[in-house]
């Protein structure tokens, strides 16, 4: 989750930029840098803090127009090169820009641009929109006679771009203007006296103005320091409201929510969006894993997949053994990382070892990993964090692309994993004939739907705070699943543990009867995850179990299912979809519930006690 800001004054843009970017440094960094219109174009980067960028500006920089960024790696590693602002035109500079997004068919342009010449110094998507950009100003190259001016170029670009993206840019031949456009990526402008600023969220600016303009999908503007226009998707300039921002600096680093958690739970429709970009295609048939580095051979001749997690990830783990068990017909293990490494595992040829770590810093995951490598077995990491020790030490990464996770329970980077645990598992059975390409076609347009599914729930959530309200005074809560849901109630519990510290136990709901029943008293709240599919009827009897020892039951179901309230207490319900995607949905319940009875009992939840974010010791 990159920021961008740009500055179009009358002052030298440098320190406002450098200010601005410190301000969305909680968004996650790993490198940053800075262009300045001043007697030419003028770009510095730098790797890490943005105090080491500061160091590296001049004094006395000029220039009042400029742009800046801080980078969250998606596309390539950390480094001086992959740190944005990216340009083109040779020598001198001709244009700069900054973007947050992912470009989806960067690689398909990227090839047809070094085919035309342009030469390439980063791994990232986004040096193809300058080259792409530069070629529909000056038509090749070497062009220097301006065929188009900017605005007009970059729309011309964007027509050829995939994905999503909040761009800002700036060019040598036009002095005195900022360029912006957006898809899919938050950008929103500032109003100043004598100057504008645009960035990915408020916070960058808030000390300057609180007076904004939020730009929308497929607008593009143009920022002077005393004017700001907003075109339309057909260029047709546009009036739009101007909103006076009244959070203070902490609400709006958290765009307003009152926890990261809760940001980072809305975030799930962006995030999951993001994490299949590129991946996936709905015409085709086709899922594109190639960071995996087996080919289709390869993984016809896998015989076993061995899961290695901790906690939340171990849950995401446990989902995927299903999975590939159920889809793929590819027998799985999974193993909790910190027992891995002590009981000299038995090795099997053909191991494909899948190690989920959201930090890729847990020491337990990384050890177990170091474990399975020393017996020659290739391994997968699936992490959030570009960069981390998992990514250096595994032969092949998957990243979730949540963007950084601050709230210390998991979330979005918990939902992003099984999203590519479903795309590894439904490729593996479609290259091992388990599943036909017009099944693979309609898994991929209702994966597609999960996002905004996921946000039919939110738009509910004050059901879910209710339901929240009234048991946060409970001791114990259970949590009941089946099948795909188990991994699911699993979760549930240890999302309500951790941040509101009250005793939440899960079970696969067959397993009641064989012990934990009798912990089941008058009012206890059971929350029986009773989505439709295979084993739903077996999961009402389970609930039928539960409601003859007096407890109190709260079932997460679908929104069509008009049987389910015979036997429940209290209904939260998900949107009706495929049954094999629905703990994308019923996790989300859980979270919010977990997140509302830690609000009810005035808990730390961005930070719970005992916990931390990343586990680097044993
Ligand atoms: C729970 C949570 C932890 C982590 C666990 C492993 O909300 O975040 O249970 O899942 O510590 O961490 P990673 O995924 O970073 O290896």
């Amino acid at each position: 989750m990159c920021g961008i800001v740009g500055y179009a004054g009358r002052n030298a843009a440098a320190p406002v930029i450098i200010e601005s970017l410190k301000k969305l440094e909680y968004r996650g960094y790993d490198s940053a840098g800075v262009t300045v219109l001043g007697s030419g174009v003028e770009t510095y980067k730098a790797v890490g803090k943005i105090i080491n960028l500061e160091s590296e500006i001049p004094k006395n920089l000029k220039g009042a127009i400029g742009i800046g960024h801080t980078r969250w790696a998606t596309h390539g590693r950390p480094s001086t090169e992959n740190a944005h602002p990216h340009n083109s035109g040779g020598n001198p500079v001709k244009i700069s820009l900054v973007h947050n997004g992912i470009i989806e068919n960067y690689m398909a342009l990227k090839e047809r641009l070094i085919g035309e010449g342009y030469e390439f110094k980063s791994e990232t998507d986004t040096e193809v929109i300058a080259h792409l950009l530069h070629k529909h100003i000056y038509g090749s190259p070497d062009g220097k006679e301006a065929r188009n001016n900017l605005l007009a170029g970059l729309r011309e670009a964007l027509k050829e771009i995939e994905g999503s993206y909040a761009l800002a840019v700036i060019s040598a031949d036009e002095q005195g203007k900022l360029v912006l456009a957006r898809k899919d990526s938050p950008l929103v402008i500032g109003l100043g006296k004598g100057e504008n600023f645009a960035a990915s969220d408020v916070t960058a600016f808030l000390i300057h103005t609180r007076d904004v303009i939020f730009v929308d999908d497929f607008e593009t503007a143009v920022l002077t320091p005393d004017s700001v226009e907003i075109f339309d998707r057909e260029g047709k300039l546009k009036e739009k409201k101007i909103e006076k921002i009244e959070w203070d600096f902490e609400a709006a680093e958290k765009a307003g929510y009152e926890h990261f958690m809760l940001k980072e739970i809305h975030e799930q429709v962006s995030a999951i969006h993001n994490t299949l970009a590129g991946k996936v295609s709905e015409l085709e048939g086709a899922i594109y894993l190639k960071e995996l580095n087996l080919n289709d051979d390869e993984i016809k001749k896998l015989s076993r997949v061995q899961i290695l997690a901790c906690g939340t990830s171990w849950h995401a783990g446990l989902l995927g053994k299903y999975l590939f068990e159920q889809l793929a017909g590819i027998h799985c293990d999974i193993d909790i990382c910190s027992e891995y490494r002590y009981r000299n595992p038995v090795m099997h040829e053909g191991t494909l070892a899948i190690a989920i770590t959201q930090s890729g810093e847990t020491a337990d995951t990384l050890a177990a990993v170091r474990e399975i490598m020393s017996y020659n077995c290739p391994t997968l990491a699936i992490t959030n964090v570009v960069g981390s020790t998992i990514t250096r030490e595994a032969n092949s990464v998957l990243y979730t692309r949540a963007g950084p996770e601050i709230g210390v329970a998991a979330t979005k980077t918990f939902s992003t994993q099984l999203i590519l645990l479903y795309l590894l598992a439904v490729k593996f059975a479609l290259v091992r004939g388990k599943l036909s390409p017009d099944y693979v076609k309609s898994f991929i347009t209702e994966i597609r739907k999960v996002p905004g599914e996921i946000q039919q729930i939110l738009n509910q959530k004050e059901v879910i705070r209710e339901c929240a309200e009234n048991f946060a005074c409970s001791k114990s809560y259970f949590f009941l699943g089946r099948h795909l849901s188990y991994p699911i109630a699993l979760e549930g519990a240890l999302k309500l543990k951790e941040i509101s510290y009250v005793h939440a136990e899960g079970f696969a709901a067959g397993e009641l009867k064989h012990g934990p029943i009798a912990l089941l008293d008058e009012g206890a709240p059971v929350v029986a995850i009773a989505t439709k599919g295979q084993t739903y009827e077996k999961m009402l009897s389970n609930i039928k179990e539960v409601k003859a020892r007096d407890a109190y039951v709260i079932a997460v179901a679908n929104i069509n299912d008009t049987e389910i309230g015979k036997y429940a207490d209290v209904v939260l319900r998900v949107p009706s979809c495929d049954e094999l995607l629905a703990p994308l949905l019923s996790v989300v319940v859980l979270q919010l519930l977990a997140y509302y009875t830690a609000l009810a009992r005035d808990c730390a939840i961005d930070k719970p006690r005992n916990l931390a974010k990343s586990v680097t010791v044993e």
